[in-house]
């Protein structure tokens, strides 16, 4: 069954073409990052504006590597059901991809499936595997990205129940990554932009960060005080004439420390509590080296379960691979975008 899926819950344009769930036989994304470098973050209107422009370039772009010999347009043909991400998101950037997928089904007659955007980031580890090696359910995932920080149960097929089990009280862990980077001048997306300054480190041990919730009983998380922290940091050297040059790349190598140390420590807190078989990572966040190092390292007793840094990110393979496995068709005149929809 080849499906052809629709991502385009925040800034990112996906269109991919994936078959019986687990083959990626093409998969484009375009992205406004470039536009948002300049205010630090995602302008929504910005976001949505870019995505309606490009997005039929790169349904053809899509097409074409699907089928290279063939028109895109009869490609089509070959398609056997669409998927879009319905929400959570954007709602301007919902709309985009939700209509045009709502355009596709009534003009092609074709079934069309809603997908649940961090439903997508979990089922990322479903992608390019075999059957033998799917994980193994119930399992604990561990969803991080740019709006959510979530501990997530998936219990057992054929049912896929999800239950959130840890969320953060405050700002997602993507969220804070964006933000301190842009207090430290460094971009967006912030994760990257961080991940890369902290290389560059001379003095590991010059900053001091608090690890939010780290020994609190509870599986909640909490960035927006690590944020804080970080801009007082600055501020306070820069007010002192105390701040040199490699001192943001110091400051960026804690803030990964600091956030990654308490990604950690909850998500191995509750693989402990519960009786899971594996553990799995998914969103944007977990594009991050040390903390999948980390996880590996601290979560050796547990299968562990990273998606390829490509299906960290958004894309829509996901959202294709997610469609199959647990999704049914929706009449398409029911299809809406739900900016705030649940895990
Ligand atoms: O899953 P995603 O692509 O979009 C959302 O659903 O939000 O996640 C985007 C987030 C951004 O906050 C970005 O800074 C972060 O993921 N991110 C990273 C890395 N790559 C992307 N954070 C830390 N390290 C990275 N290498
Ligand atoms: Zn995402």
């Amino acid at each position: 069954m080849n499906i052809l899926a629709i991502e385009t819950s925040c800034d990112e344009t996906g269109v991919a073409v994936i078959k019986d769930g687990r083959e990626v036989l093409a998969n484009q994304v375009a992205s406004s990052e470039e536009l948002h470098k300049e205010t630090g973050g995602i302008v929504p209107e910005v976001a949505a504006r870019q995505q309606l422009s490009c997005f039929i370039p790169m349904l053809e772009k899509t097409l074409r590597q699907f089928q290279p010999q063939q028109e895109p347009h009869q490609t089509l043909k070959e398609i056997n059901r669409l998927a879009v991400t319905h929400g959570p998101g954007l709602i301007g950037s919902l709309i985009v991809g939700v209509e045009a997928a709502k355009t596709i089904a009534y003009t092609t007659d074709k079934p069309l499936i809603t997908v649940n955007h961090l439903h997508a980031h979990i089922l990322a580890n479903w992608l390019d595997k075999s059957i033998d090696q799917f994980p193994q359910l119930p399992g604990l995932a561990l969803i991080a990205s740019g709006g959510h920080t979530q501990l997530v149960l998936v219990k057992d097929k054929p049912d896929w129940q999800f239950e959130l089990i840890g969320e953060t009280r405050d700002d997602a862990a993507g969220e804070c990554f964006d933000k301190c980077a842009r207090t430290l001048g460094m971009g967006y997306p912030g994760g990257p932009a961080i991940a890369e300054a902290a290389e560059k480190a001379n003095n590991p041990d010059q900053f001091n960060l608090p690890r939010p919730m780290i020994d609190q009983d509870n599986l909640d998380f909490s960035f927006s005080g690590l944020k804080t922290a970080v801009i007082n940091t600055v501020r306070k050297a820069k007010t002192n004439n105390n701040w040199e040059e490699n001192d943001k790349n110091n400051l960026a190598w804690e803030i990964q420390e600091a956030i990654t140390d308490v990604l950690v420590a909850k998500t191995i807190r509750a693989a402990r509590k519960h009786q899971i078989k594996s553990l799995l990572l998914g969103g944007g966040v977990c594009a991050n080296r040390v903390l999948r190092r980390k996880l590996q390292e601290r979560g050796q007793q547990f299968s562990l379960f990273i998606p390829p840094i490509k299906y960290c990110t958004d894309n829509a393979a996901i959202i294709g691979a997610t469609a199959y496995f647990i999704d049914q068709p929706t009449p398409w005149k029911e299809v809406t975008p739900t900016p705030n929809l649940q895990i």
